[in-house]
């Protein structure tokens, strides 16, 4: 059986004048799930974001929502989503609550013991002035928006700057529970730190280009798969390049790390015979990895400047 994807992205490009900030972009979101959207700073995450909610106009290429066209059927989309973006704009001289009457009245329908329960469980302060609230305090007031109206798709845009870890957990919480009772949530964030818990997928893009979908159990896998060891002295890469499964090696000092497939005994055999000291594999982490899918990236960028500088 296949069901419709709830946010479907198709061959999406966008140009501002002749820069390509979104390059033939295609995703497919399903019911039920929460998807990750990674990238560094500029690399074309809320401007796809404006196009699915149709905030922009494609250059070419179209966006669903819920089997519905972005453009066309923008207003019945609307109904069913809810919206953090990366800049919340606020009226500064409104308290929390009076925002969220604001737009409770724009919406309709919006249950308040849902927007208690939300207020109380982000530990929101809604007396204040949004204008008088800390980034990370607005942002709350920004998330209970975002849910209030129990909306079938959440879109939210970078939701977790600014968020303490507290903060951070229960908001985890909170849309494991949305998508437990069938509806999909979509964020974007330039660290995997951030979404590693809570993610079922994620796609990474970057200049525009989409680089990779996966899942998280895959990325989690990969991770659990490298290993770091450390030798009394320098031993060069190349007595451990070759081994049955072990590929990705680097070394450094007298520390060598490497990925490996399948079992880790001819690995351990080869550190063995150099009489390695330690042995490290659970302790390397997404963000290492999130880096390491974007260091190319980071060069090519100081190649970049470098060049539009001269
Ligand atoms: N309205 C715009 N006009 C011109 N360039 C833009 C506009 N919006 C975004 N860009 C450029 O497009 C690229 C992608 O931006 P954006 O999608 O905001 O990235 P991200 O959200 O991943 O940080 C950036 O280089 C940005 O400067
Ligand atoms: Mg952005």
């Amino acid at each position: 059986m296949t069901t419709t994807p709830v946010i479907e992205v198709d061959h999406l490009t966008k140009l501002f004048g002749n820069f390509t900030a979104v390059d033939d972009v295609s995703l497919a979101i399903e019911q039920g799930e929460i998807f990750g959207f990674l990238g560094p700073n500029g690399a074309g995450k809320s401007t796809t974001i404006r196009a699915i909610l149709d905030l922009i106009r494609p250059t070419s290429g179209t966006c669903r929502v819920l089997g519905l066209d972005s453009r066309k059927d923008a207003v019945e989309i609307r109904r069913s989503l809810g919206f953090l973006p990366s800049d919340l704009a606020l009226y500064p001289n409104l308290t929390g609550k009076q925002t969220l009457q604001y737009l409770a009245n724009l919406r309709g329908g919006i249950d308040w013991a849902w927007v208690d329960t939300l207020t109380a469980r982000f530990d929101a302060d809604l007396s204040k002035k949004v204008g008088e609230l800390s980034s990370g305090n607005r942002q709350k007031v920004g998330l209970i928006q975002a849910f209030m109206h129990r909306p079938r798709v959440v879109i939210l845009d970078e939701p977790i700057t600014g968020l303490d870890p507290l903060v951070q957990l229960e908001f985890h919480n909170l849309m494991r529970e949305h998508v437990g009772e069938g509806n999909t949530v979509f964020l974007s964030s330039h660290t995997l730190s951030e979404v590693e818990r809570v993610a079922d997928r994620v796609g990474f893009i970057r200049r525009g280009h989409l680089i990779a979908v996966e899942a998280m159990a895959d990325l989690q896998d990969k991770a659990l798969r490298r290993i770091t060891l450390e030798f009394p002295e320098p031993v060069p890469a190349g007595d451990f390049q070759g081994i049955e499964g072990v590929h990705e090696v680097s070394a450094e000092g007298a520390s060598v790390t490497a990925q490996y497939e399948g079992s880790m005994a001819p690995l351990l055999k080869a550190a063995t015979a150099h009489g390695v000291l330690s042995v490290s594999s659970a302790t390397v982490d997404l963000d290492e990895m999130f880096l390491e899918f974007y260091r190319d990236e980071v060069e090519a960028s100081g190649e970049a400047e470098q060049g539009s500088a001269a």
